[in-house]
């Protein structure tokens, strides 16, 4: 894999803390690339390492097949976490300038600038400036400062947060595209449900380690657990004998996790004796529920250790 950005190995401390332990991550071109794990896994300390932000204690970035220079990150761009762009300046003024920063000449740098602006629904503020505009929309202009100079390699950390519906399709068809043209594309989230859909390869760390790798839809079907989903929202003596657990519940429906002995139509028919099931389906697991099932088994695992310890 030449072509693509890749860490290897990547362990980091902060004082007693192993926050990344001996971490490898591939980002191949032309695929969306998902970090994914829950708040303080260390998804941003391993984009600022890939970045050269963060020097690791141990491990290597490699870009197309050699160790990745300074030089090299000057033709990614990288959205941060903490959004650093300046409220005083004009949103479309700022693009340009930040465009010719990475080398483009003014011209140039407009246009891109527009053409960005256009896509992400903000042309009409354009000339206003960035404090005035509402949280989601500075994201999105923050997301523009990361890909107006056209970037090989683009890194977005949480981009999703504090989007609405809207703003999310608007950055999904961003994403898409980008990668589309045979670029790369790596972003972080924590909220895998959202992103389960648009990374087609995921990497998933938890306390620092890689819990789960991989094609989203190869670890979905390699998974033996099967849900069904009903849309009543079940209570959990319905179940009777039927080996079953409710995984999640809200006013929508259920989705119970099958026991690898329990038929579907057996719980099925046990949720229908107590109510009027319109719509189901057995499902693969969510990447939610393949996630709580590996860190389940980290735990289980941790717990056994400290018990013979
Ligand atoms: N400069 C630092 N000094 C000390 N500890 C740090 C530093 N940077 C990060 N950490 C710690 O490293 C751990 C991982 O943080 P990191 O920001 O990488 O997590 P994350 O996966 O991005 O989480 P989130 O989903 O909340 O953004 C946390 O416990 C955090 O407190
Ligand atoms: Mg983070």
């Amino acid at each position: 894999m030449d072509e693509g950005l890749r860490a290897r190995g990547v362990s980091q401390r902060f004082g007693s803390r192993v926050v990344l332990d001996d971490v490898d991550l591939d980002v191949p071109p032309g695929r969306v690339i998902g970090l994914l794990g829950p708040n303080g896994a260390g998804k941003t300390t391993l984009m600022r390492i890939l970045f050269g932000v963060l020097q690791p204690d141990a491990g290597t970035v490699e870009w197309k097949g050699r160790r990745a220079t300074d030089d090299d990150r000057r033709s990614w761009g990288y959205m941060p976490q903490e959004r650093g762009i300046y409220r005083d300046m004009r949103v479309h003024d700022q693009l340009t300038w930040i465009a010719r920063l990475h080398g483009l000449d003014k011209a140039a740098g407009a246009a891109h600038a527009t053409d960005l602006l256009e896509r992400l629904g903000l042309a009409d503020r354009a000339k206003d400036k960035v404090g005035d505009l509402s949280g989601g929309m500075a994201q999105r202009v923050q997301l523009a400062a990361a890909m107006v100079h056209e970037p090989d390699v683009l890194v977005l950390d949480e981009p999703f947060a504090g989007l609405d519906p809207v703003a999310v399709e608007f950055l999904s068809n961003v994403i898409v595209e980008h990668v589309r043209a045979g670029r790369l594309l790596l972003l972080s989230s924590h909220q895998l449900d959202l992103v389960e859909n648009l990374c087609e390869t995921i990497t998933l760390v938890h306390h620092g380690r890689v819990v789960l790798r991989g094609d989203v839809r190869a670890l979905k079907a390699a998974s033996p657990d099967r849900y069904l989903r009903v849309d009543v929202t079940v209570e959990p003596e319905w179940l009777g004998r039927v080996d079953a657990t409710i995984a999640s519940s809200d006013a929508s429906g259920s989705r119970l996790r099958l026991a690898s002995s329990t038929d579907a139509t057996a719980a099925l028919d046990a949720v229908r004796a107590h109510a009027t099931v319109t719509d189901f389906g057995v499902e693969a697991p969510s990447l939610s529920e393949l996630f709580l099932r590996v860190a389940g088994e980290s735990a289980e695992a941790l717990h056994d250790a400290e018990a013979t310890a």
